[in-house]
């Protein structure tokens, strides 16, 4: 009898989609919150045909050259895969999946969510009435910022950032986009306008994130970026927190520089608990939950499934990022 491919799923997943992989592979689950150790990684590389990772999994260049020619797939499930050092697969044959799409909506939701919260100050009333704070109704308590009818600067209009501007329409919001092309027909559809990155930043009240990290992205926010903004504006994170220097951030935050941020993402995930940034009133900091549905994650699982069983299988991944491994 032929023996199944095996692959590791670096934790629990959805269970109908495991259930799916189980049928044809024999399939080990890490069975803990926490990532798998880098010793543990390793190891199952040299022996499995394909894996199932998260963003926290650092899949490096030197994990990779290490692992076995029977190496298959890498299947990643999330958008992003900054964590996977692509070119290291590429250079060793090893297609990478992604699962794009299924969570653009919940994304832009979160993205929605931070950005009413830190505008209208939703946390800081939560967090007075818990403590047994009810200060009486007055004309300067816990005010705010309109959403409605200010300006929205999207730093990236890939899948998410135009399901933002989506949202954008409905509170009637003068929305800018900023991106390495222009998108002339969304630019009408959407009642968005294409402005350079420093336009957006100095006329934006809200500027969201939705850029991968790369090279080129990597601290794309920093002092002189921030030192741009209203000093009424807020920065919204959804996307990676290297793409802001966190110690930029710091200051234009300490020092009211802009006026607040909502961040999902930060620089050094988790964030240590006694990290200062984490002492400001002007910040909301969520644990990198925007694709955080029960809906998307089952989504996301099944997609993840679906590249590792056809990367186990020889065939092409139908979310493959770096496609480049099926040439000859
Ligand atoms: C989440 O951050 C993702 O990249 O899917």
């Amino acid at each position: 009898m032929l023996l199944k491919p095996s692959v590791f799923v670096t934790r629990q997943i959805d269970p109908v989609a495991l259930d799916k992989l189980a049928k044809i592979a024999n399939v080990e689950v890490w069975n803990s919150d926490s990532p798998p150790p880098r010793e543990i990684l390793m190891e199952k590389l040299r022996t499995v045909n394909g894996i199932i990772t998260l963003l926290t999994d650092s899949i490096d260049e030197e994990i990779i050259s290490s692992a076995s020619h029977d190496l298959r797939v890498i299947s990643q499930m999330a958008v992003g895969y900054d964590n996977i050092n692509i070119q290291m697969a590429t250079r060793r044959k090893i297609p990478v999946g992604n699962t794009p799409g299924v969570l653009t909506e919940t994304t832009a939701d979160f993205t929605w969510a931070l950005l009413m919260a830190i505008a209208r100050r939703v946390p800081e009333g939560d967090r007075e009435v818990h403590q047994g704070i009810w200060r009486p109704w007055g004309p300067n308590v816990l005010t705010g910022q309109d959403v409605f009818g200010s300006s929205l600067g999207i730093v990236g209009f890939g899948r998410i950032g135009q399901a933002v501007a989506r949202r954008a329409i409905g509170f009637k919001m003068k929305v800018r986009y900023f991106d390495v092309q222009r998108y002339p027909e969304l630019e009408t559809e959407l009642n968005v306008q294409y402005a350079s990155l420093s336009t957006l930043l100095s006329q934006s009240d809200f500027i969201t994130l939705h850029i991968n990290l790369n090279p080129s992205s990597h601290h794309l926010i920093g002092r002189e970026e921030l030192g741009i903004m209203k000093p009424t504006a807020y920065l919204i994170n959804t996307a990676r927190g290297g793409i802001v220097d966190s110690e930029a951030l710091y200051d234009a935050l300490k020092f009211r520089q802009i006026a607040g941020a909502a961040i999902d993402v930060f620089e050094t995930e988790p964030i240590p608990a006694h990290h200062p940034i984490l002492e400001l009133d002007n910040l909301i900091i969520t644990p990198h939950i925007a694709s955080a549905s029960k809906q998307t994650r089952a989504r996301m699982a099944m997609i993840a499934v679906n590249n590792v069983i056809a990367g186990i299988n020889g065939e092409q991944l139908p979310h493959c990022v770096n496609p480049e491994v099926y040439q000859s």
